[in-house]
């Protein structure tokens, strides 16, 4: 496994211009661009960056997944596909079928077993035994969890399932999840951090200390990007 940290003053206009890159060399030597984007809110300056910059873009070859969800409607205030498709998919002319939706309105469980399905399809079509993401956006939360993996939720274990519903302690509420099998199989992993908030918290994941979820993110044969807004 690879890592690579890059720490910025201008962290969503260098965050923007780093995933696009990566959808240019992916792009130049395969079909389509597969990401995962991330929730919460730092991402949204970055992916409103992103469709500034990426007029030539051929948004037309991405594929977008959500690394998790909350269990709310599409246009819930919470939902990470509502800042999403504002922020990115609808001002880039991302056409609705290159977007994988998690239904955070109905079932947690079904909601997560429909998801999976979906990318174990994806995954079937291509002779692949798992779905891999060229590139994988995460967050860090100030407990150390990242997508839907919080501290002490039963997710953390989970070796097999792509896919789950995950209840968080801390939040009290259902979301729905990557798992560390899906995230870790992906050709690069990016965490996008505002370190202003989180300097000794990065510190001490980036020492691989596994009190934290993030910490346990290691994609095997991949890379991991951490870019950090000084
Ligand atoms: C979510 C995210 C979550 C997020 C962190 C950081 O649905 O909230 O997936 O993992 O990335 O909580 O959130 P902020 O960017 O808002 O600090």
């Amino acid at each position: 496994m690879k890592r690579e940290i890059m720490r910025s003053a201008n962290f969503a206009h260098d965050a923007a211009e780093y995933i696009l890159q990566r959808a240019r060399d992916t792009l130049a030597t395969r079909e389509t661009f597969r990401i995962a984007l991330s929730g919460g809110n730092t991402p949204r300056p970055v992916y409103e960056e992103m469709a500034k910059a990426g007029a030539a873009m051929r948004w037309d070859r991405w594929l977008v997944t959500f690394g998790d969800e909350r269990c709310v409607p599409p246009d819930d205030a919470q939902s990470n596909f509502r800042m999403a498709r504002e922020s990115l998919l609808a001002p880039a002319g991302v056409a609705d079928q290159a977007v994988l939706r998690m239904r955070g309105e109905i079932d947690p469980p079904h909601a997560a077993h429909e998801y999976e399905e979906r990318l174990d399809l994806i995954a079937a079509e291509n002779d692949e035994a798992i779905y891999r993401h060229d590139l994988l956006l995460l967050g860090l939360g100030d407990d150390g969890h990242t997508a839907s993996l919080f501290p002490e939720s039963t997710a953390l274990s989970e070796g097999e399932r792509r896919v789950v519903a995950n209840f968080s302690p801390s939040m009290q509420n259902w979301r729905i999840t990557f798992t560390y099998p899906l995230i870790n199989a992906a050709r690069e992993v990016c965490f996008l951090v505002n370190n202003r908030k989180h300097a000794d918290l990065v510190e001490r994941v980036l020492a691989g200390d596994t009190r934290y979820p993030a910490a346990r993110v290691q994609p095997g044969d991949g890379q991991i990007t951490w870019i950090l807004g000084t």
